[in-house]
């Protein structure tokens, strides 16, 4: 039997994968086909209020609006709230704030289901443990369980076919230098979602055949990275990782291509200053937006270069939960 207080508040960060989560073993459950490792982005993410509804019926804001329940994101909150409250009459409003600028055309579903998976908890009581928080958070969004920590984090893809070991966890990592620079090529929806796009590519892609070797492999090399504070291991891995998956979307049927010509552009300059000395690295996920990683020492230089750069630097005070 559930207690509900009279507010909940939780915050939660955005998260950009190093090596990336594509493929899902398992639909219902996001279940993932290979364990993924992120960095969470600060003071970039959402916050989620939840309160008792006095209507009796539910109420879901973002950003201020409030949405039709019948709403893609509407409906996909009432479902998950659903997965706590169960059978019992327990209406509510969920009031989500995203401050992720709509100008660097970042996913907003990580950092919402962990935050509301966050506020869930508190508001009915719950005290689940973290891992618990991060396997829930998985079931909302993929890619969700990871935004649960700040820092570098790992989601391990896990046996079990209940999930319960499908869950993130913080690396024990501190890396102060540490830069994610968000490059803005569009800000426009996506044509094809990345729940959409993985199942293509698993149905229709042969390459895909080989990813998740690759990323296995690419993980290893992450760790060691980390251990060691090695950034050219570090970039360069997942700078190959990101294009890799890339790879399996362009050889789904029909063509995954997320690129845009400037996309395309930005990709050219990053290996352009390369050449020259500067070490900068992109990764991109399901859309044509560049993630530049880089070190502090290099920041002006890139601002100056790519004009209206937003720079996070993911170790500077951690992020609050409330
Ligand atoms: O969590 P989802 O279902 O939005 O999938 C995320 C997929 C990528 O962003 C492309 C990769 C990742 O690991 O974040």
């Amino acid at each position: 039997h559930l207690t509900p207080l009279e507010h909940a508040e939780a915050f939660a960060p955005s998260n950009i994968a190093l090596c990336k989560y594509w493929g899902k073993r398992q639909d219902e459950l996001n279940l993932p086909v290979n364990s993924s490792l992120s960095i969470s982005l600060a003071h970039l993410g959402s916050r989620t209020v939840i309160r008792p509804s006095a209507t009796g019926e539910d109420k879901v804001i973002l950003n201020a609006k409030v949405l039709d329940l019948d709403a893609p994101f509407a409906s996909k909150v009432i479902a998950f709230v659903d997965l706590f409250r169960r059978q019992q009459d327990l209406p509510v409003i969920v009031d989500t704030r995203n401050n992720i600028p709509t100008a660097a055309g970042l996913a907003s579903s990580a950092s919402g289901f962990a935050a509301l998976t966050l506020a869930l908890n508190q508001y009915f009581q719950l005290q689940l443990p973290d891992n618990v928080l991060s396997a829930f958070a998985r079931m909302g969004s993929g890619s969700a369980s990871r935004s649960i920590f700040s820092g570098f984090v790992e989601w391990q893809m896990g046996l079990h076919e209940d999930g319960m070991d499908s869950h993130a966890y913080p690396l024990d990592v501190v890396w102060p230098d540490f830069r994610v620079g968000l490059v803005k090529v569009s800000t426009s929806q996506k044509a094809v979602d990345s729940r959409s796009g993985m199942k293509r590519t698993v149905a229709t892609a042969s390459l895909y055949q080989s990813w998740p070797a690759q990323a296995a492999q690419d993980l290893e090399k992450l760790h060691q990275a980390l251990a060691q504070g090695d950034f050219t291991l570090l970039g360069s891995t997942a700078e190959h990782n990101a294009m890799s998956m890339h790879a399996t979307m362009i050889a789904s049927w029909p063509p995954l291509l997320y690129w845009q010509p400037d996309s395309v552009a930005a990709m050219q300059k990053v290996w352009a200053l390369r050449e020259a000395g500067i070490e900068v690295y992109f990764t991109m996920d399901a859309g044509p937006n560049l993630k530049l990683l880089f070190q502090a020492k290099d920041q002006a230089l890139l601002e100056t270069e790519f004009a209206g750069l937003e720079v996070v630097a993911p170790f500077s005070g951690a992020a609050a939960r409330v």
